[in-house]
């Protein structure tokens, strides 16, 4: 049997917290489906600036490119804010993302039926919604040289660059194809075509592509446009894909349609198999030590790791139903909590989705 190394990195805040159930969630699902898993924990971001002065070391690095994928939990917090700090936490995801070429970032937002009564918006504008963004993940302002401090006219100021080059364009699009081919074959391409010449460069790319795939319904629409349309309709997308940056913002409105950040997980890809995957929401600094933070975004963070990198979709889905099952059951955590929920803390919520966990099916 193969057995699969996974760099668990618990990080900071809730961090520790959530991948305590992930990881638990993980090894429970591996035995029931009879994949062999080695989990190798690892220290990233603001713990391990704190203990070996960078947020992730050589070491780490290496662990992670010779690992089968990894699984992050969160990193920062009001303790590595200093604005002249050498390091930030957030520093060491980004060299994860970078280092193993993860360019492509899956971020799923479904909203529960469980939860409608829970997202900001009008039961009836969000029931239903089921999207996934593509954000590009190594490219754009994120990455783009030159980017530093400097003086502009005589006084202080700063830059960062946003280039694109055709083949990390193309490549991040191409994906978005693939994806939509296994969903409802929809893909929106956005962009600031009337502003920036990268995105005018972005939907040249991205109409070539669209056209080699006659077969998927495809769009383009402007970032603005865009971010207030999703509020408006959000059952009308299923596949979008964009750039880095707009890709986070827009991950983050998405994300509160489901009645909480903590409901989501991301996969970041790359070629060659690489992947790590992570819930979307951050280090929470203000529930920290709690044991209330929301598990789920970790737990469906471990569903997509057994269907992307496992090869494992029927585990995933077990894990995926089991979540669904448990939110139909009343458990809440108190970020997607009503009056009168079954409010549990994070362990609880844990152990409500392992004992959910079906199959595999006998035979
Ligand atoms: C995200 C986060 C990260 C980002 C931070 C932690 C570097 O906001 O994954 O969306 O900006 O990409
Ligand atoms: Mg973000």
């Amino acid at each position: 049997m193969k057995n699969w190394r996974i760099v668990v990195t618990p990080g900071d805040g809730i961090g520790p917290e959530v991948m305590a159930a992930g990881a638990e969630v993980l090894d429970h699902a591996a035995s029931r489906f009879g994949v062999g898993v080695t989990q190798l924990e690892r220290p990233l971001g603001g713990n391990s600036i704190d203990r070996f002065g960078e947020p992730c070391t050589d070491e780490v690095f290496q662990d992670a490119l010779d690992a089968d994928a990894v699984l992050l939990a969160a990193v920062g917090g009001p303790k590595w804010e200093d604005p002249h700090a050498e390091f930030t936490p957030e520093e060491g995801v980004l060299r994860l993302r970078k280092g193993l070429e993860l360019y492509a970032n899956v971020r799923p937002v479904l909203v529960y039926d469980a939860l409608v009564d829970q997202s900001p918006l009008r039961p009836e504008v969000v029931r239903g919604t089921d999207m996934v963004i593509l954000r590009e993940l190594i490219g754009g302002l994120y990455f783009g040289q030159p980017k530093e401090m400097r003086f502009i006219g005589g006084e202080r100021g700063a830059v960062d660059t946003l280039a694109y080059r055709e083949s990390e364009v193309r490549r991040i699009v191409e994906r978005a194809f693939e994806w939509a081919a296994g969903r409802r074959r929809k893909v929106l391409s956005v962009d600031k075509f009337n502003v920036l010449v990268t995105g005018r460069f972005w939907r040249e790319i991205a109409n070539d592509v669209a056209a080699q795939h006659p077969d998927i319904e495809y769009d383009t629409m402007l970032a603005d446009a865009f971010a207030a349309a999703l509020v408006r309709q959000p059952t009308e997308y299923d596949v979008i894909v964009t750039e880095n940056t707009f890709g986070d913002l827009l991950s983050d409105e998405a994300g509160v349609f489901t009645g909480s950040l903590g409901m989501l997980p991301s996969a970041s890809l790359g070629d060659q198999g690489r992947a790590l995957y992570e819930p979307v929401h951050g280090s929470a600094p203000d529930i920290a030590g709690q044991g209330i933070a929301n598990p789920l975004g970790t737990i469906l963070s471990v569903a997509m790791l057994f269907r992307h990198t496992f090869d494992q979709p029927q585990a995933a889905a077990a894990i995926e139903t089991a979540v669904e099952h448990t939110l139909n059951d009343g458990f809440r955590t108190p970020d997607i909590g009503e009056e009168g929920a079954r409010l549990v803390d994070t362990t609880s919520m844990t152990a409500a989705v392992i004992a959910r966990i079906e199959g595999p099916a006998a035979g």
